[in-house]
């Protein structure tokens, strides 16, 4: 019915540009989720925020409602949020701890960690002689299709066909390759509780601003002009002359000038994700730092921790949900809400083994540039509301991204912006293109 709604997608994307409808119409938004979101992986949440058995937490794909939770076994499941019998929400609590078994507060119908039938009440009188006994699959609460845990980041598909989760991420794995690598444990953990933002803007307009090289020394410039200031002001009273680095992570916004943004690098892979080279160049030769070395150097030895700290990224973009900043060990999961209010999750993690002076770094670069309470923050949600009002008008019919066109380099079907051509709206005609070849079905 939505296709025939909608008769020729085709006409919305072009190359360098986009219909603002793409953005507006609830028709699109409905089959967006059900053509990318309902479809593709989507990041359910990291292992460690479900360590227990009986642990699970809630969480939105697409339209539906779903349960991440842990088994007695130690598997994770994702399953639908909602019993079988008359539809009744299993658990109507963001996160908790199940017990034994999940029980529904409507008539007591339990179910196991994954969602097969336990008991229902005087089941044999009341059921015999009718279609449905222990067995069958509409006594279940039903699964997400496909469930992959990728070094302890959990993501659900909800088609049974596909590609698989490593195939789906390709070279866009490095976000949790880098993030799990810097930690001297292999492994990260979940700080359990998030920033949660909902934008009155389309889901898409959050996407394409992550690796939007040329809006942060513009839309960010008086918040990174005011850290400078007070930066200096510090530097001048120490010794060594130096300021916190975190001061680094809002200066920056100021001292990197437009043209400096052009030096950097992005590289477009299929489905849509991207990756923008780093810019923060974060190897400072602090003591903290350098007891983080020697811990790293014990646990790799010289050569891979070379290899691993020598990662050069600032931002993966894994499409159709999540945005990583795998070397401040953080990441913005996107769940759409309607066609024109999108909830973001704020989350960052702890690298296992490393001293608390790291985990500070991330704990200041979460609180200063991606937590609501920051003016960053701010800036970028003023200009997603303005961008939809804007797109909700009869002011234009199209959205650009020529940007940079016509200088990308392409290598099997990987898209890298030239040198010097860091401001490319390559990302943007990347993710539109995805879009495009989601949407066509
Ligand atoms: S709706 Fe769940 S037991 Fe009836
Ligand atoms: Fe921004």
């Amino acid at each position: 019915m939505l296709q025939e709604a909608i008769p020729d997608l085709a006409k919305y994307v072009e190359p360098d540009r986009v219909r603002r409808e793409v953005y507006t119409d609830p028709d699109i938004f409905e089959l967006e989720m059900q053509r990318i979101h309902e479809k593709v992986w989507i990041y359910c949440g990291h292992e460690t925020q479900v360590p227990k058995a009986g642990d699970y937490y809630t969480v939105q794909i697409g339209r539906q409602p779903m349960l991440m939770v842990r088994a007695s076994d130690g598997s994770i499941h994702v399953l639908y949020n909602r019993c079988p019998h008359r539809g009744n929400m299993m658990c109507g609590d963001r996160k908790g701890n199940a017990g034994e078994f999940f029980r529904c507060s409507y008539h007591a119908w339990t179910f196991q960690h994954d969602g097969r039938l336990r008991s229902i009440p005087m089941m044999e009188s009341g059921y015999s002689g009718t279609p449905l006994n222990k067995e069958s699959p509409d006594c279940s609460m039903k699964r997400a299709a496909r469930v992959e845990n990728y070094r302890g980041f959990v993501f659900a598909s909800l088609a049974k066909d596909g590609p698989t989760l490593k195939e789906f991420l390709g070279k866009a794995i490095v976000a949790f390759d880098d993030m799990c690598d810097r930690a001297p444990e292999g492994k990260v953990e979940i700080v359990p509780t998030c920033f949660r933002v909902i934008q009155h803007s389309n889901w898409k307009i959050f996407l394409e601003n992550q690796l939007d090289a040329l809006h942060p020394s513009v839309t960010h410039q008086s918040t990174g002009r005011a850290a400078h200031e007070v930066e200096k002001e510090i530097a001048k009273r120490t010794k060594k002359g130096e300021a916190p680095l975190s001061y680094h992570m809002l200066s920056a916004f100021a001292t990197v000038t437009i043209d400096k943004w052009d030096a950097f690098q992005t590289i477009n892979y299929p489905y849509g994700h991207c990756i923008l080279t780093g810019y923060m160049g974060l190897r400072p030769q602090d003591p903290d730092t350098k007891a983080y070395d020697q811990l790293m150097i014990k646990a790799y030895g010289q050569k891979r921790f070379e290899e691993i700290v020598g990662v050069n990224i600032h931002h993966v973009l894994i499409y159709p949900g999540l945005s990583v900043q795998s070397q401040l060990q953080q990441l913005r999961a996107v769940r759409p809400l309607s066609v024109d209010r999108t909830l973001t999750e704020i989350w960052h993690f702890r690298l296992k083994g490393a001293p608390e002076a790291i985990y500070r770094r991330s704990l200041a670069y979460y609180n200063l540039v991606n937590s609501p309470s920051t003016l960053i923050n701010a800036d970028d949600l003023e200009n997603f509301w303005k961008c939809h009002q804007g797109l909700s008008s009869d002011g234009g019919k199209w959205v650009s991204f020529a940007r940079h066109l016509g200088r990308d380099l392409e290598k099997d079907g990987v898209v890298e912006t030239a040198p010097n051509c860091g401001t490319s709206e390559a990302p943007m005609r990347n993710q539109m293109k995805a879009w495009a070849e989601y949407m066509r079905g």
